[in-house]
């Protein structure tokens, strides 16, 4: 016995591509990647396979259902630890994975006693939820959505992840990748946004970033962070925008909509997938073979492990579809589900159902190798402790130049929503700059949600950003002005004053971090509490004659900052406002990336991932949505609209001002006649035609105009966000080939069906230039129907 442990481990030795660390580079250029072609997987290369099978020949049952078990840690006051219990469990071989471990002493202490004192000398794996940060915080996910750089964002996961595997991290539970309609989800937050496209680019930037390159090809570097693509599927779908909520979904809207970004993220070698809590039309994810199996693995290749989410196995019960937790973990199983988080369920109930019948060994052995190909993929059976390095983890926990990209991702993420002309950016010399609001000096929220082992100390608020900004030149001031969310007012005299004496205000509202995330659900996407009051009573003081500069009597500038981590319903502010900043939650340099915007700077380029309706009851609205056979008319009452509400939204899907223009012109393509199959180039000029530099994202859309089925009113197909100087011209060129033209037939097979095609290209999803081709030639069949839904 001891003889085969020994040649299963020198395998692992004679493996020897062991890459260096990922090169620190910041990117210099923004690219639209949605697809990155498939290569050979180190999950699953004849090695890795080999290797795990001479290891499962060793385990026992009760071992092989160990390396299933992921277990939670428990918090203290040294940090996360293994729960009462966790060493013993280690040593008997029941424990694979631990999840919220860190720290690259701690978790090298455990790896000892899993390679050293345990039968089989398994390593352990250990995870955490990585969502936008380990210890630098990046932007929130929707935030970088918002940037539409995915180099910027595949950097930003890639700096995180040398972070997190210094600190002897393996694995992240992201990115999330699940399309969001309905902002009233707080998850919202954590993903890209509404849109398959922008979703799927940032998927995949997001996987590429975290394990440290091409398809899984990073995998065995000591700084590779193992991505999972979550919440496999269409979790974001909730009804009512409820969390855990039952989806219900058309197969066509599934496809077209939830399930590309996940088919990004596998494609770009995702090492795991993490099967979601909700139900699609009645059947739990956590039991579904036909998305854990058909679509995944079968359709999609995937050759990684799936892993569900905390406790989704045991709540199989609750759903109803399984009468015991030892039912429930059957289910899971045939489905396809691999490691069980938290709740026990496989490593207490399986073993029994093997002995009994009920359920082939085979199945729970095709599991385990899963898990033992990831972990030879990494090189643990190599070195267990490469992660968990004393030296690396001094070095790079907060390192300058995280901090550095921090900032510049933070910038690249903010939106301009409005500036009434000269607004902003406010000038540096301002006398006295009032800060004021619940949000201004709230280093929590600064954060975002999801901050791992980020300090709400070493954030910089917008306060804090402001003061750094203008130094000792000017005077801030600072007034709360009320709480986020309740009814008290007692503050609006003091925000009253602060306006009174100043003669620039920047006034902060918007949500506190925990109101958006897991089960972080609003029914109203207003302003909470009275914050729009306390706008209302600032507005006012911005308005009277100036005490303090005599001569100018024009009323101070006042730009609102918002903090959210979802599209929020403002159109009083909209209206009254002059200038508003979208700012969400940027992480460690929140408010210095937001004074920077606010003074000058840098110049704001973001775009709205998600469509910011004018009033929750316009949920769900989007841009991408049908035409209907009785599209919105003002003129005409039988169309599809409200009594009480305009149709259109706030803020567009793809909106964003800059304190430049951009003049697009001269729209034109290489051909107005292609045949199905082949491609066609779409040029635009876009002007700098104001006076300073900026970044303008442009953005291409297209619609089958009639088509088998119906078609969404366009579809973003493609995006660049390129900086101009003043005055600069450029020629942007994308090219549309036929998976930009692709829809799902009526069979589901993909085709592109021949007939004409409007192109949109502009500044955001409603203000474009527009042009049209025509595809001639026979229905070009690019898949078959995928299988059918059950
Ligand atoms: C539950 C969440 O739904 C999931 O996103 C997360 O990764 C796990 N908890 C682990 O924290």
């Amino acid at each position: 016995m001891t003889r085969k442990i020994l040649t299963a481990v020198l395998t692992a030795a004679l493996w020897n591509g062991v890459p260096t660390l990922a090169a620190q580079t910041p990117p210099t250029a923004a690219s639209a990647t949605t697809q990155t072609p498939a290569r050979e997987s180190p999950l699953n290369s004849a090695r890795a396979s080999q290797f795990a099978d001479s290891i499962l020949a060793l385990m026992t049952l009760d071992e092989k259902l160990g390396q299933l078990a992921q277990s939670p840690g428990a918090g203290s006051q040294t940090g996360p630890r293994v729960p009462t219990g966790g060493e013993a469990a280690i040593r008997a071989g029941r424990v694979g994975s631990f999840l919220g471990i860190f720290g690259a002493e701690y978790t090298r202490g455990l790896q000892r006693i899993a390679t050293q004192e345990s039968r089989l000398r398994i390593p352990l794996l250990f995870a955490l939820d990585v969502i936008h940060g380990f210890r630098t915080i990046y932007p929130v996910s929707i935030a970088e959505a918002a940037s539409f750089d995915p180099a910027r964002v595949e950097f930003s996961a890639r700096q995180s992840a040398v972070e997190a595997t210094a600190h002897g991290l393996h694995w992240t539970f992201a990115p999330m990748v699940d399309i969001a309609r309905d902002p009233r989800w707080g998850r919202i937050v954590e993903g890209a946004g509404e849109d398959p496209y922008l979703g799927s680019a940032m998927a995949a930037a997001r996987v590429r970033g975290f394990q440290g390159g091409d398809s899984a090809l990073g995998l065995g570097a000591p700084d590779a962070l193992l991505a999972t693509a979550k919440h496999f599927a269409a979790y974001g779908g909730a009804e009512g925008g409820r969390d855990y909520n039952t989806v219900e979904l058309s197969e066509r809207t599934l496809w077209e909509t939830y399930l590309p970004p996940y088919e990004a993220a596998v494609r770009a070698g995702a090492a795991f997938v993490m099967s979601s809590f909700n139900d699609i039309g009645g059947t739990p994810s956590s039991a579904s073979d036909w998305l854990l199996g058909d679509v995944l693995r079968k359709r999609w290749g995937f050759k990684g492990a799936v892993v569900s989410d905390w406790g989704a196995i045991s709540e199989l019960v609750k759903h109803g579809v399984a009468a015991t937790t030892g039912d429930a973990g059957i289910l899971a199983l045939r489905a396809g589900v691999d490691i069980d988080m938290a709740d026990g369920v496989y490593v207490d109930s399986l073993g029994a159902a093997v002995r009994a019948g009920r359920i082939p060994e085979a199945l729970v052995d095709s599991a385990v190798r899963r898990v033992l190909r990831v972990k030879y993929a990494l090189g643990l059976f190599q070195d267990p402790y490469r992660f968990s390095d004393v030296e690396r983890e001094r070095r790079y926990t907060l390192a300058p130049e995280h901090l550095v990209a921090s900032r510049l991702a933070a910038r690249e993420g903010i939106v301009l929503l409005k500036n009434s002309p000269k607004t902003l950016p406010l000038r540096k010399d301002s006398l006295t700059v009032a800060v004021i609001g619940p949000l201004a000096d709230d280093a929590r929220s600064s954060l975002g949600n999801w901050s791992a082992a980020g300090r709400p100390q070493e954030a910089v608020t917008v306060l804090a950003g402001v003061r750094a900004l203008v130094g000792p030149s000017a005077k801030v001031i600072y007034a709360r002005g009320s709480p986020v969310d309740s009814a008290d007012t007692t503050g609006f005299a003091a925000a009253r004053n602060a306006a009174a004496q100043s003669d620039a205000i920047v006034l902060v509202l918007g949500e506190s971090e925990q109101m958006s995330g897991e089960a972080s659900v609003r029914s109203s996407i207003e302003l909470p509490g009275v914050q729009l009051a306390l706008a209302r009573a600032v507005l006012h003081a911005a308005q009277r004659s100036t005490q303090f500069v005599q001569t100018d009597t024009t009323p101070r500038p006042v730009a609102v900052v918002l903090m959210n981590g979802r599209p929020l319903a403002i159109p009083e502010l909209a209206r009254e406002a002059p200038a508003i900043v979208e700012a969400w939650f940027l992480g460690n340099q929140h408010g210095a990336a937001v004074a920077d915007v606010l003074f000058g700077d840098y110049n704001p380029g973001g775009k709205l991932p998600a469509t910011f309706p004018r009033a929750t009851g316009q949920i769900p609205i989007y841009y991408n949505h049908r035409n209907t056979g009785r599209p919105a008319d003002t003129a005409d009452y039988y169309t599809s609209k409200y009594l009480d509400l305009p149709s259109t939204p706030l803020f567009p899907f793809g909106y964003g001002l800059s304190y430049t223009t951009f003049a697009y012109s001269n729209l034109r393509l290489s051909a107005t006649k292609i045949t199905a199959g082949d491609s066609l180039d779409v040029s635009v000029d876009v002007r700098n035609s104001g006076d300073r530099g900026g970044e303008e994202v442009i953005q291409l859309y297209v619609r089958d105009d009639v088509a088998s089925v119906e078609e969404p009113v366009k579809r973003l197909v493609g995006f660049r966000r390129i900086a101009f100087r003043a005055g600069d011209v450029r020629t942007v060129t994308f090219r549309i080939g036929p998976e930009s033209l692709a829809l799902y037939d009526r069979q589901m097979r993909r085709v592109v069906e021949p007939g004409t095609f409007t192109v949109y290209v502009g500044t955001n999803s409603d203000d474009v230039l527009t042009s049209r081709f025509e595809v001639t030639g026979d229905v070009l069949v690019l898949a078959p129907a995928p299988p059918r839904f059950r």
